[in-house]
C-alpha cells in the first residue's frame, strides 16, 4: 500500500493539528513536584521532560502560564522529577486534573532534596532549579540533578494524544 503523503501544516491556522504533528513525538510521562512555601507536597503530571546535559547534569521540562501550580514552582528552589511506571495510568490521570490535595491517598516520601517522591515510580530526579525562561505560553524550568534512581519497571508511554506501552522495546538498529 503507498504511503500517505505528508501533510503541510500552519502551526498558527490550526493548533489542534499542530498538537497532532506534535503527539507523534512518542514520550514518557513524569509527575513533577514540588512544596509550597507552607511545606505542602504539590504536582502535576508532564510529558515536557526531557535531558539537556551531562555535565554539568541538567533536565528541562515545561509548564503552562495557566496552571495554578505556576506561583508555586516559580519560588521553589528544588523540584522533582516522577518517571511514571506503566501501571500508574491512574497517578497520572490524577495528577493531570487540576484538584486540590493531589498527593491525598498517594504513597510517597521526602529523600536528600525534601522533595516529594511517588512510591512505585519508574526512576526520579531530584533537581535544584538551575534557570526558568518564559517562552510563549509555557515557563521552560531547567534543573540540576542533585540525586537520581532507576529500576527495571516498564514505563508509561505517551503517543498521539493516548498511554502507551513501550515495554517491549526491541533493537531495530
Ligand atoms: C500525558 C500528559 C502530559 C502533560 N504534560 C504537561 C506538561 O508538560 N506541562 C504542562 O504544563 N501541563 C502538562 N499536562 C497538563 C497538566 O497535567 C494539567 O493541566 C494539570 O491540570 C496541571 O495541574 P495543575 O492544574 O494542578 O497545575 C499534561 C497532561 C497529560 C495527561
Amino acid at each position: 500500500m503507498a504511503e500517505k503523503p505528508s501533510i503541510p501544516g500552519n502551526p498558527e491556522h490550526d493548533p489542534r493539528d499542530f498538537r497532532n504533528a506534535l503527539g507523534l513525538f512518542a514520550t514518557g510521562v513524569t509527575i513533577v513536584t514540588t512544596k509550597t512555601s507552607a511545606g505542602e507536597p504539590i504536582g502535576l503530571t508532564a510529558n515536557s521532560f526531557s535531558s539537556v546535559s551531562l555535565s554539568p547534569p541538567l533536565v528541562l521540562w515545561s509548564l503552562s502560564l495557566r496552571s495554578p501550580n505556576l506561583p508555586n514552582f516559580l519560588q521553589a528552589t528544588h523540584f522533582a522529577v516522577n518517571v511514571l511506571a506503566q501501571d500508574q495510568i491512574a497517578l497520572s490521570q490524577r495528577f493531570a486534573r487540576p484538584i486540590l490535595n493531589k498527593f491525598e491517598g498517594v504513597a510517597h516520601r521526602f529523600a536528600g532534596s525534601d522533595m516529594p517522591l511517588i512510591d512505585g515510580a519508574a526512576a526520579q530526579f531530584e533537581c535544584r532549579t538551575e534557570a526558568r525562561h518564559y517562552s510563549g505560553d509555557h515557563v521552560i524550568f531547567i534543573g540540576h540533578v542533585l540525586h537520581y534512581s532507576y529500576t527495571e519497571r516498564p514505563i508509561l508511554g505517551y503517543f498521539r494524544g493516548r498511554y502507551a506501552s513501550i515495554a517491549t522495546i526491541s533493537d531495530i538498529g
